[in-house]
C-alpha cells in the first residue's frame, strides 16, 4: 500500500501550487489502490473512514486549488468539471407528497388509511411524524455499501447525474458502515443551515455576486454547479428519509428503516417520533413547529408516513403521491403592502388571471411583486383597487396570493376594477364565462381566440417545452418569447424545423445574426432539440396541452392505445363522435366526460389537427410501455361482489387498477371476471346467466399474485 503523503497536515489553503498538485496525486493514487482493493480484490486495506478522510482531504484540496479538480481520475473518483449534467432514470421513481393543512385533514388522512385498510376501531395505525426540510431531494445509490452515483429528482422519473458535487459533501458518506444490502438507494434532502446560507449571502455581496433569495435555491444553485469546487465551497447537509431500489430492507417499519440509516454513517434527523393517535401526531406537530425557529435551517411542515411497511406497500399511490405520507405545512406566512397596478395574464387555455403587481415586499424570506387575484369573482369580493393596502402570503411554492384589504387605508379617489371584456391581445377577441356541463357558470372568463390568440399560443409553446414535456435543454420561457416575437417560432413543429430553415441558402434571418447568439450556443440549442426529437407517447400526449389531460391521464391514454397511431386514429375517431370509440375512451381509467369531451373539441378544430399533424411528421414517437399489459388482468373489467375478508373493497379496486384492471360496478356483457365473496346475489347470478367467469378472493389473491 502506499504511504500516506508527507504534506497531510497543512492546511490546504497555505500549500504551495507544486505541493498541492503533488499532494493531490498522491491522494488519487492512494484512493485508487483503495479502490481497487476494495472494489477489485474485496480486500480493504484501509478503514472506512480512513478512506472517507483521503477523499475529503483531496476535495479539500481541489476547493483550494480548482485547475486540480478538472485533473480528476478519468471520471473515476476525479471531480471533473462538466458541460452539463448527464441525465438519470430513476429505477423507482421519486414521487412527491399530498398536503395536509389542517388538524380535520390529517383526521381525515388517518381515515382513508383506516377504512382503506380495512382496520377496526381499536387498532392503532402507528405513523412517524418527522420535519419537511426545505431543500431539494437527492437519491444516493451506494452497491456494496459505497456511494456511486447521486442524482437529482428532476421530473420524478429522470433527474440529474450529480454525483461529483454530492461527493464534496461531507454529510454525505462516500461509503456507508454496517450490515448494508448489496444495493441500496438512499433518498433524503440536500439543504443549507441559516448561518451558513448568511454567510454565503455575505460572500456573493462582497464579491458583487447576485445574492440568492432564500436557503433553498442557495442549495439547488450550489447543488447544480457544473464546476465541482464551488459545490464544494458550499457546506450543504444532508437528511435522509427515504429509499428508492433496495436489494432488501433493514427493517420492516419506516421508523426501522431510518435508524438504520443513522448507523450506516448517514445522517438522520433528530425529531423523527412515532405516533400512534392523530393526537399525538398534531401534538408533535406543534412540538415542532415552536422549535422551528431555532431549528438552524428551513422546514415548511411535518411529514406524517404509515410505519409498517406492509401497510405502506398495500396503501400504494394515487397519481404521484403515496397513500400512506402526507406533509402537514405550516400556515403560510403574510406580509403587507401596496398594489400598484392590476395585470391580466392569458394562459394557456385562455384563462384571464388577474395578477397584483405589488410594492416588493419580503414574504417569509422571498421578495414578492406579483400576487394572483385568480378571477374576477375574487376581485369583485375582495373590492380590491389600485392603491389599496393588501395582505399577501405565500406557503412553499405557491404562488403569492392577496388574502384581504388592509380596512380603513385606501386612499382617496379610487375606483372598484373592472374586469375587462376583451383579451389584452391585439386580436381583442371576447371574453366568456363558461357553463360547465352540469350548467354551472364558472367563474373563470376565457379567451375565445384559442390558437389565434398569442399569449395563448406562446403558453402553448412554453407547456410544449417544459420540463414534464419536451424538456428541451435550454429552451425556457425566454428563448421561447425570443424565438416567437421574431416570428421563427409559431407552433411545435417549428422548433423542429429550426435547424433546416435557419441553415436553408437564402435565409437572412440567420440565428447568428442575433445577438447573444454564438456559434457554440446555437450548435448546443439545436443538439438539445435533436435530443427531443425522439419522444415517448405519453410526454407527447400530455405536450400536446390538452384541457384536463395532466400527466397522469396521459400516461393512462398512452398506456391504453399503445402507440401514435392508434392514439391518433381514436381521438379522431372521438371528433368524429363516434360512439364506440367513446366507449373505449371511457373505459380506460381515470378517464371520464370532461377528458372526452376535450379531446373531443381538441381534434375536432381542424386547426389544431393541423398542427397536430404537422408536429407529428417531425418526431419519433416511441411507443408507451406495456409494461402494465403483462398482468393476467390488464385491460379487463373485472366487479369485485359480496364480502371481501383479506383486503377492503378500496383495496381491491386500487390493487386491480395498479394492474391494468378496470374495475365496475355492475355486471354486464362487457364484464370479464368477477370475484364474489360470501354473501353475493344478483351480481353473482348475473354472471352467472352471462356465463361470465367467477373466482372467490383466494382466487384473485392467486391471480394477481398477492
Ligand atoms: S418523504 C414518497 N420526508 O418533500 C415520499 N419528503 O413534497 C417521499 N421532503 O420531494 C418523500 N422533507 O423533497 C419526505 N422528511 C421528509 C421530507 C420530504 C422534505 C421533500 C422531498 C419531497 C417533497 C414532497
Amino acid at each position: 500500500m502506499l504511504k500516506r503523503p508527507a504534506t497531510f497536515a497543512t492546511p490546504p489553503d497555505r500549500l504551495l501550487p507544486l505541493e498541492a498538485q503533488i499532494e493531490h496525486e498522491e491522494l488519487m493514487a492512494l484512493i485508487a489502490a483503495a479502490d481497487e482493493a476494495y472494489h477489485g480484490r474485496d480486500a480493504p486495506e484501509i478503514s472506512d473512514a480512513e478512506y472517507d478522510g483521503l477523499r475529503r482531504r483531496m476535495e479539500a484540496i481541489e476547493v483550494a486549488f480548482p485547475l486540480l479538480a478538472a485533473r480528476g481520475l478519468a471520471g473515476k473518483v476525479g471531480s471533473r468539471a462538466q458541460d452539463k449534467f448527464a441525465k438519470v432514470r430513476h429505477r423507482v421513481p421519486m414521487l412527491s407528497l399530498a398536503n395536509s393543512f389542517t388538524a380535520t385533514d390529517v383526521a381525515d388522512f388517518v381515515g382513508r388509511i383506516r377504512s382503506f385498510l380495512g382496520l377496526g376501531a381499536e387498532e392503532p395505525v402507528v405513523l412517524t411524524a418527522e420535519p419537511k426540510i426545505d431543500g431539494l431531494s437527492l437519491s444516493l445509490r451506494y452497491e456494496g455499501g459505497r456511494l456511486v452515483q447521486a442524482a437529482t429528482r428532476g421530473d420524478g422519473e429522470e433527474g440529474e447525474d450529480v454525483t461529483t458535487n454530492a461527493r464534496t459533501i461531507a454529510d454525505i458518506p462516500q461509503r456507508l458502515g454496517g450490515d448494508v444490502p448489496a444495493v441500496f438507494e438512499v433518498r433524503g434532502e440536500v439543504y443549507l443551515g441559516h448561518a451558513d446560507f448568511a454567510a454565503l449571502n455575505a460572500r456573493q455581496r462582497e464579491a458583487g455576486d447576485k445574492e440568492f433569495a432564500n436557503p433553498r435555491n442557495a442549495a439547488a444553485g450550489s447543488l447544480r454547479q457544473l464546476d465541482p469546487a464551488i459545490t464544494a465551497a458550499r457546506p450543504l447537509r444532508f437528511f435522509a428519509y427515504a429509499w428508492g431500489e433496495a436489494e432488501r430492507l433493514p427493517a420492516a417499519s419506516q421508523f426501522g428503516i431510518v435508524e438504520a440509516f443513522g448507523g450506516w454513517g448517514l445522517p438522520i434527523n433528530p425529531l423523527m417520533r412515532r405516533c400512534d393517535s392523530v393526537e399525538t401526531l398534531l401534538a408533535h406537530y406543534a412540538a415542532i413547529e415552536a422549535m422551528r425557529a431555532s431549528l438552524g435551517y428551513d422546514i415548511d411542515g411535518v411529514v406524517y408516513k404509515v410505519d409498517r411497511i406492509d401497510w405502506q406497500q398495500r396503501l400504494g399511490f394515487v397519481g404521484r403521491a403515496p397513500r400512506w405520507a402526507t406533509a402537514h405545512k405550516f400556515p403560510a406566512e403574510k406580509a403587507m403592502t401596496r398594489i400598484e397596478a392590476i395585470d391580466i395574464q392569458v394562459g394557456r387555455t385562455g384563462a384571464l388571471t388577474p395578477v397584483a403587481k405589488l410594492s416588493p415586499v419580503t414574504v417569509g424570506g422571498v421578495v414578492v411583486s406579483n400576487a394572483t387575484l385568480h378571477n374576477a369573482d375574487e376581485i369583485a369580493r375582495l373590492d380590491v383597487r389600485i392603491g389599496d393596502m393588501v395582505v399577501v402570503q405565500r406557503a412553499g411554492d405557491v404562488i403569492p396570493q392577496v388574502v384581504e384589504v388592509v380596512a380603513g387605508q385606501r386612499p382617496a379617489n379610487t375606483e372598484a376594477y373592472v374586469f375587462p371584456h376583451v383579451c389584452p391581445c391585439d386580436l381583442k377577441t371576447d371574453v366568456m364565462k363558461e357553463t360547465t356541463a352540469a350548467g354551472v357558470e364558472s367563474v373563470v372568463r376565457r379567451c375565445t381566440g384559442e390558437f389565434a390568440c398569442p399569449f395563448q399560443r406562446i403558453e402553448h409553446l412554453k407547456h410544449f417545452c417544459s420540463r414534464r414535456a419536451f424538456d428541451i435543454e435550454g429552451f425556457g420561457d425566454k428563448q421561447i418569447a425570443f424565438f416567437f416575437e421574431k416570428g421563427l417560432i409559431r407552433e411545435p413543429a417549428d422548433i423542429f424545423a429550426l435547424q433546416t430553415r435557419d441553415e436553408a441558402p437564402g435565409n437572412l434571418q440567420r440565428l447568428q445574426n442575433y445577438e447573444g447568439f454564438g456559434e457554440v450556443s446555437i450548435r448546443n440549442l439545436f443538439a438539445a432539440i435533436e435530443a427531443r426529437r425522439t419522444i415517448g407517447l405519453e410526454r407527447l400526449i400530455f405536450a400536446l396541452g390538452i384541457r384536463h389531460v395532466g400527466e397522469t391521464t396521459a400516461k393512462m391514454l398512452a398506456r391504453n392505445y399503445g402507440s401514435w397511431v392508434a392514439f391518433d386514429a381514436a381521438c379522431m375517431r372521438v371528433a368524429a363522435g363516434e360512439a364506440d370509440a367513446m366507449l373505449e375512451m371511457d373505459a380506460i381509467d381515470q378517464i371520464g366526460e370532461s377528458v372526452i369531451e376535450a379531446i373531443r373539441a381538441y381534434f375536432g378544430e381542424d386547426h389544431n389537427r393541423a398542427i397536430v399533424d404537422r408536429l407529428a411528421a417531425q418526431l419519433t414517437i416511441v411507443d408507451a410501455e406495456k409494461a402494465v399489459a403483462e398482468s393476467p388482468v390488464a385491460g379487463k373489467t373485472v366487479v369485485f361482489t359480496g364480502a371481501l375478508e383479506k383486503m377492503t373493497r378500496d383495496e381491491a379496486k386500487a390493487m386491480a387498477e395498479r394492474l391494468g384492471a378496470k374495475v365496475a360496478g355492475s355486471v354486464s356483457k362487457k364484464t370479464d371476471l368477477v370475484v364474489a365473496g360470501p354473501g353475493a346475489g344478483s351480481k353473482l347470478k348475473a354472471a352467472s346467466d352471462l356465463g361470465i367467469e367467477v373466482i372467490d378472493e383466494d382466487g384473485w389473491l392467486a391471480l394477481v399474485g398477492g
